[in-house]
Protein backbone atom coordinates (compact mmCIF):
# COMPACT_ATOMS: atom_id res chain seq x y z
CA UNK A 1 0.00 0.00 0.00
CA UNK A 2 0.93 3.60 -0.73
CA UNK A 3 1.00 5.37 2.45
CA UNK A 4 -0.78 8.00 2.14
CA UNK A 5 -0.03 11.80 1.68
CA UNK A 6 -0.69 14.42 4.37
CA UNK A 7 -3.52 17.19 3.42
CA UNK A 8 -2.28 19.53 0.92
CA UNK A 9 -5.40 21.77 -0.16
CA UNK A 10 -3.48 22.68 -3.72
CA UNK A 11 -3.69 18.46 -4.75
CA UNK A 12 -7.37 18.11 -3.48
CA UNK A 13 -7.87 20.50 -6.03
CA UNK A 14 -5.84 19.03 -8.74
CA UNK A 15 -7.70 15.92 -7.67
CA UNK A 16 -10.94 17.05 -7.93
CA UNK A 17 -10.39 19.16 -11.13
CA UNK A 18 -9.06 16.18 -13.06
CA UNK A 19 -12.42 14.37 -12.18
CA UNK A 20 -14.40 16.97 -13.16
CA UNK A 21 -15.32 15.79 -16.63
CA UNK A 22 -16.09 12.50 -15.59
CA UNK A 23 -19.82 12.15 -15.90
CA UNK A 24 -21.64 11.45 -12.11
CA UNK A 25 -17.51 12.85 -10.75
CA UNK A 26 -18.39 12.39 -7.34
CA UNK A 27 -17.46 8.56 -6.41
CA UNK A 28 -14.53 8.88 -8.57
CA UNK A 29 -13.35 12.05 -7.02
CA UNK A 30 -13.96 10.76 -3.55
CA UNK A 31 -11.88 7.20 -4.12
CA UNK A 32 -9.08 9.50 -5.40
CA UNK A 33 -8.79 11.58 -2.76
CA UNK A 34 -9.47 8.54 -0.13
CA UNK A 35 -6.53 7.10 -2.35
CA UNK A 36 -3.91 10.29 -2.40
CA UNK A 37 -4.60 10.92 1.50
CA UNK A 38 -6.01 8.00 2.86
CA UNK A 39 -9.27 9.33 3.85
CA UNK A 40 -11.73 12.14 3.01
CA UNK A 41 -10.28 15.45 4.69
CA UNK A 42 -12.58 17.39 6.50
CA UNK A 43 -11.29 20.21 4.42
CA UNK A 44 -11.66 18.20 0.93
CA UNK A 45 -15.74 18.43 1.47
CA UNK A 46 -16.10 21.70 0.89
CA UNK A 47 -14.14 22.40 -1.98
CA UNK A 48 -15.72 19.19 -3.20
CA UNK A 49 -19.21 21.34 -2.74
CA UNK A 50 -18.21 23.82 -4.45
CA UNK A 51 -16.58 22.40 -7.25
CA UNK A 52 -19.96 20.11 -7.99
CA UNK A 53 -22.17 23.06 -7.08
CA UNK A 54 -23.62 20.39 -4.09
CA UNK A 55 -24.44 21.47 -0.88
CA UNK A 56 -21.32 20.09 1.95
CA UNK A 57 -24.60 18.06 3.68
CA UNK A 58 -25.09 15.75 0.09
CA UNK A 59 -21.04 15.20 -0.02
CA UNK A 60 -21.48 14.80 3.58
CA UNK A 61 -24.17 12.36 3.20
CA UNK A 62 -22.09 10.41 0.15
CA UNK A 63 -19.23 10.18 2.42
CA UNK A 64 -21.03 8.58 5.32
CA UNK A 65 -23.36 5.85 3.08
CA UNK A 66 -20.21 4.41 1.64
CA UNK A 67 -18.56 2.42 4.40
CA UNK A 68 -15.35 2.07 2.39
CA UNK A 69 -14.75 6.05 2.60
CA UNK A 70 -13.00 6.86 5.89
CA UNK A 71 -13.04 10.03 8.17
CA UNK A 72 -8.94 9.07 9.37
CA UNK A 73 -6.63 7.39 7.49
CA UNK A 74 -6.33 3.60 8.06
CA UNK A 75 -3.40 1.66 9.43
CA UNK A 76 -0.71 0.24 6.78
CA UNK A 77 -2.74 -3.15 6.96
CA UNK A 78 -6.57 -3.38 6.07
CA UNK A 79 -8.26 -6.48 7.69
CA UNK A 80 -11.64 -6.90 5.92
CA UNK A 81 -13.71 -9.21 7.59
CA UNK A 82 -17.29 -10.24 6.13
CA UNK A 83 -20.15 -10.04 8.41
CA UNK A 84 -22.83 -11.11 6.54
CA UNK A 85 -25.07 -14.03 7.30
CA UNK A 86 -23.19 -16.95 5.23
CA UNK A 87 -19.91 -15.97 7.50
CA UNK A 88 -21.72 -15.06 10.69
CA UNK A 89 -23.23 -18.76 10.11
CA UNK A 90 -20.14 -20.74 10.12
CA UNK A 91 -18.49 -18.09 13.38
CA UNK A 92 -17.17 -15.02 11.69
CA UNK A 93 -17.96 -13.47 14.42
CA UNK A 94 -16.36 -15.19 17.26
CA UNK A 95 -13.30 -15.22 15.11
CA UNK A 96 -13.11 -11.54 14.55
CA UNK A 97 -14.04 -10.78 18.21
CA UNK A 98 -11.48 -12.85 19.30
CA UNK A 99 -9.27 -10.63 17.26
CA UNK A 100 -10.11 -7.65 17.93
CA UNK A 101 -10.09 -8.22 21.69
CA UNK A 102 -6.37 -9.44 20.90
CA UNK A 103 -5.85 -6.09 19.05
CA UNK A 104 -7.90 -4.08 21.48
CA UNK A 105 -9.86 -2.46 19.41
CA UNK A 106 -13.05 -2.27 17.80
CA UNK A 107 -14.63 -2.36 14.18
CA UNK A 108 -13.33 0.27 12.33
CA UNK A 109 -10.45 1.02 14.31
CA UNK A 110 -6.59 1.08 14.23
CA UNK A 111 -3.91 -0.02 16.56
CA UNK A 112 -1.94 2.19 18.56
CA UNK A 113 0.58 1.59 17.06
CA UNK A 114 -0.94 2.70 13.06
CA UNK A 115 -0.11 -1.06 11.59
CA UNK A 116 -3.97 -2.61 11.54
CA UNK A 117 -7.33 -1.67 10.80
CA UNK A 118 -10.06 -4.41 11.03
CA UNK A 119 -12.94 -3.64 9.16
CA UNK A 120 -16.84 -5.16 8.40
CA UNK A 121 -18.14 -5.90 4.73
CA UNK A 122 -21.21 -7.40 4.27
CA UNK A 123 -20.57 -10.12 1.81
CA UNK A 124 -17.18 -10.49 -0.19
CA UNK A 125 -19.06 -13.37 -2.89
CA UNK A 126 -16.70 -16.18 -0.79
CA UNK A 127 -19.89 -17.28 0.60
CA UNK A 128 -18.63 -20.82 -0.32
CA UNK A 129 -15.73 -20.21 1.03
CA UNK A 130 -17.20 -18.48 4.69
CA UNK A 131 -16.25 -17.47 6.88
CA UNK A 132 -14.32 -14.98 4.75
CA UNK A 133 -12.22 -11.95 4.85
CA UNK A 134 -9.78 -9.88 3.09
CA UNK A 135 -6.18 -8.80 3.88
CA UNK A 136 -4.56 -5.87 2.52
CA UNK A 137 -6.95 -7.15 -0.57
CA UNK A 138 -6.38 -9.94 -0.89
CA UNK A 139 -9.49 -12.88 -0.46
CA UNK A 140 -8.91 -15.69 2.63
CA UNK A 141 -11.43 -18.01 3.48
CA UNK A 142 -12.52 -21.12 5.56
CA UNK A 143 -11.15 -18.83 8.61
CA UNK A 144 -10.99 -19.51 11.91
CA UNK A 145 -8.93 -17.95 14.74
CA UNK A 146 -5.84 -19.37 14.24
CA UNK A 147 -5.93 -18.52 10.62
CA UNK A 148 -7.04 -15.28 10.96
CA UNK A 149 -4.37 -14.29 13.72
CA UNK A 150 -1.62 -15.78 11.37
CA UNK A 151 -2.74 -14.14 8.36
CA UNK A 152 -2.72 -10.65 10.45
CA UNK A 153 0.78 -11.39 12.11
CA UNK A 154 1.72 -12.17 8.80
CA UNK A 155 0.82 -8.61 7.33
CA UNK A 156 1.71 -7.07 10.63
CA UNK A 157 5.05 -7.24 10.87
CA UNK A 158 5.96 -7.24 6.96
S1 LIG B 1 -21.57 -13.83 3.48
FE1 LIG B 1 -19.45 -13.63 3.78
S2 LIG B 1 -18.64 -13.82 1.80
FE2 LIG B 1 -20.78 -13.88 1.48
Amino acid sequence: MTPPLPWDARHAADIIHRHLHLEGPTLPILHALQEAFGHIPDDAVPMLADALNLSRAEIHGVVTFYHDFRHEPAGRHIIKVCRAEACQSLGSEKTATALLERLGIGWGETTADGTVTVEAVYCLGLCACAPAALIDGDPVGRLDGAKLSAAVEGVRWS
